[in-house]
Formats: structure tokens, sequence, C-alpha cells
């Protein structure tokens, strides 16, 4: 018996031996050396914590649409294949996977192939049983090294997972011909007309996801995931030819709810860009919301704000989504919406009937992830016009949401790593 276990224990070590020589090797031959598609990003369509989608882009490239993955630790690979289809406007192939019947809360190790370097990500707990982090935000991108900057700040915090309200890439729906950078990274001005135009083979979704690549991947190859909705810029007369071919997640029509078990639900929701925010949106959202009512955490996040920091409260995009959605948001208790669009940031009062009321909803925006910001409307002293806001800052920022048991917390935190603002000041029950 004891020869069977000093025989066993050999054995054991000497695998133990063989695995980490094998992981050594690895690290030694450098990551850099191996296979590494142009841009990677990494999504949801269904449960959080057992499935993961995955999309990578090549060019000229015969490589299979295969993704290999383990939980760390495991010698064997599986694989799961999935399909290809076209990045418009260019030579690119989208790629894309999904994974699905993986362990909830759990660290995964994937790669494009033996001879590809290794990532990570990890699945969403399936009960609340770990505070989780989110950083959301929208607007990210007039200049790359501006999408860049905030994501450094983003990443410090370690989030489980970002959320962008709309305007990701500026790219408006158009040809890269037709397409210009929005701002000037040496002065931070914008540069709208004339607008510096793209090198040909250029698109500013390039700029996008290799920002995603350079910034939102820990040391550790973690990659973050996102979620993203529509906004003005995704659009050219009412078509998103890259949105719906780059984002697996919210897909057609272009709004959709992802449920975090029975704890979170986010509602990624489109302001009027492809759908109207009323009709069969509204309907849509109303249904949504009903059957949410038990769910502690529900967050409807979109682009064009209700209550706009800069903008009018006329504005002819804020007034349909206000008409649609205030009152819904009223009736089935929603705490925080997350708004977009206006380049600032803000918080109004909580708000029911068009009055500051402790029961009403917060609004958090109002997107300037990586835009130059804009000029909060204020009166002469200095105090904001619009009685509804009660914070505002004209910085580039996101917010970083906690949600632990019942409560919710929110940092905001400017894209130098400065907090600017913090909600609620002490965390309460509601
Ligand atoms: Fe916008």
């Amino acid at each position: 018996m004891q020869y069977f276990h000093y025989t066993s224990y050999l054995l054991l070590t000497t695998m133990l031996f063989l695995v980490d020589s094998a992981t050594t090797q690895a690290v030694e031959t450098s990551q850099d050396d191996l296979y590494d598609p142009l841009a990677l990003y990494l999504t949801w369509q269904q449960d959080p914590s057992t499935t993961m989608t995955i999309d990578w882009h090549t060019v000229d490239e015969q490589r299979s649409t295969v993704i290999q993955y383990r939980v760390p630790g495991e010698i064997n690979w599986q694989n799961r294949s999935g399909s290809e289809h076209e990045f418009p406007y260019s030579k690119r192939t989208i790629h894309r996977v999904e994974l699905n019947g993986l362990k909830a809360d759990t660290e995964y190790e994937f790669r494009f192939g033996e001879d590809s370097k290794i990532y990570r990500f990890r699945t969403m707990p399936e009960k609340l049983t770990r505070p989780l982090r989110i950083a959301l935000g929208g607007d990210t991108m007039h200049h790359q090294d501006f999408f860049e900057e905030t994501n450094r700040q983003v990443l410090k915090y370690d989030p489980d997972f970002v959320v962008i309200g709309g305007d990701i890439a500026y790219a408006d729906g158009l040809p890269p011909e037709k397409q210009g950078l929005r701002a000037d990274p040496e002065t931070r001005q914008r540069t709208d007309s004339p607008r510096p135009g793209l090198e040909d083979g250029d698109n500013l979704w390039y700029h996008w996801f290799n920002a995603y690549k350079n910034t939102l991947i820990t040391d550790e190859n973690r990659v973050i995931p996102m979620l993203v909705t529509l906004g003005n810029h995704e659009t050219s007369g009412g078509e998103a030819p890259y949105f719906f071919a780059l984002f697996a997640m919210p897909g057609l029509p272009g709004y959709n709810v992802l449920d975090f078990g029975d704890y979170m639900s986010f509602i990624l929701l489109d302001s009027g860009h492809v759908n109207s925010p009323g009709g069969e949106q509204r309907q849509w959202l109303e249904n949504v919301l009903a059957e949410r009512r038990n769910v502690p955490h529900v967050f409807p996040i979109y682009h064009v704000p209700i209550y706009p920091s800069v903008r009018e409260l006329d504005d002819r995009r804020v007034v349909p989504v206000r008409e649609n959605w205030k009152s819904l948001f009223e009736e089935y208790g929603i705490r925080v919406a997350f708004e977009n669009h206006d380049h600032a940031y803000k918080r109004t009062y909580p708000i029911r009937n068009d009055e500051i009321a402790s029961n009403g909803v917060v609004y958090i925006g109002d997107g300037s992830w990586g835009t130059v910001p804009r000029e909060i409307r204020r009166n002469d002293d200095g105090s904001f016009e619009e009685w509804y806001m009660s914070e505002g800052a004209e910085v580039m920022h996101f917010i970083l949401l906690t949600i632990d048991g019942t409560h919710q917390h929110m940092l905001m935190i400017d894209s130098e790593g400065n907090i600017i603002d913090e909600y609620p000041q002490t965390p309460e029950r509601r």
C-alpha cells in the first residue's frame, strides 16, 4: 500500500514537473511571438454565468473559427467552433464563437489554436455572492488616445465588465473615406471642420478595437467583456452597418435585455437611432420592466438623455425619449438610469413627476468617456440652469458601479483618476 502511495506520489510530481516546465517554456518563448488576432471583443448574448461570446478579427488569413478553452490547470483544451462574417467596408473578417455550459464565477483560459497567445475571461456569479464592479459611460472616441486614457483608469478598478451607452467609434455608419478624427490630442480641441480624414486602408473602428486591446485587457491577459448600445454616431440614414456586424449584443432590432441570475438586469435601449423610442420598443420595455419587478438591480442604459445637462429639454432627440420612457422608469421603480450623448458629467436629483422626490429616478451620465467635454448650461453665478441638476462637471470620466446585496454604490472617476462624485454618499437600503 505504501509502495503504491510512493509511486503515485512520484507519478504526480513528475506530471506536475512536466506541466510546470511546459508553462515555463510557454512564458520563455514569450507571448509576443505567438499568434494574436488583430482585434478581440468579449460580450454576452445569454446567461453571463454560463456563456461567453468571443469575437476576433483577421485579414488575409486562413484561420478556422475555433476557440480552445479550459480552466487554468487543466491539461486538455476544449474546442468550440463558430461562424464568420464580413467587417463592413473592410477586408477584415469577423469570427464569432459563443461558449456555453461554463461554470459560474470562474476564470477560463482561451486561445485561437496551438500557436496562439493565451487570454482569459471570467464568468459572472449565478447569485450575488460577491460584489460586482461595472464601469459605465458612453461617447468613447473623439480620439483613440482619449478612449485609452479613461480605459487605463477603468482597468485600475478591475471591473467585471464595461457598459457603453452609444457613440462608440464615431464612424457614423460611413465608409472609411468619409470618416474623420473628431479631436486633436495635442490641443485637446474638437476638429469638426475640416475634420482630418483617415489614411487609405484605415477605419475609425480599427482605432477603437486597438484601444480596447491596448487598455481593456489586464496584465494577466484577462479581457474585460463589454455591453454596448446604439448612439447617433453608429448610424447614417437610420442604418447601422458596423454596429450590427461588430456587436453580437444587443443584436437586432437594436435593443435587448441581459439578465444576471435573478439579481441584476441591464436594459440596452435604442434612444431613436434605428428604432423609435415609442411604439414596439416602448411596449417591449414595459413588458421587460414588469417581468423584472422583483429584480433588485435593474439598470436601463441608452444614448440620448431624458434630463440633459448640456442640450435643451426640448431638443428634438430628447423629447421622444422622455415622453416614452420616463413614466415607465418611475412606475416600475427604477433607481438609476444611465444616459449619455451630451459629453459632460451629470447626476440629477431623484425625480418623479418632474419634481425632486426621494423615491424618484436618478439619471446619471452624460457620456464623455473619450470626448472633448461640452459646457453644462449654467447661470451667471455658476449654478445649474436646470432644477434637476444635482452634480455636474466638464470632464472625461466613467462611472464605477458596485452592487452588493441590495446596495448600489457609484464612484465617478475622471480620465486622470480623480474621484469627482460619489452616489450615494453612504450606501443605504431603499
Ligand atoms: Fe451622441
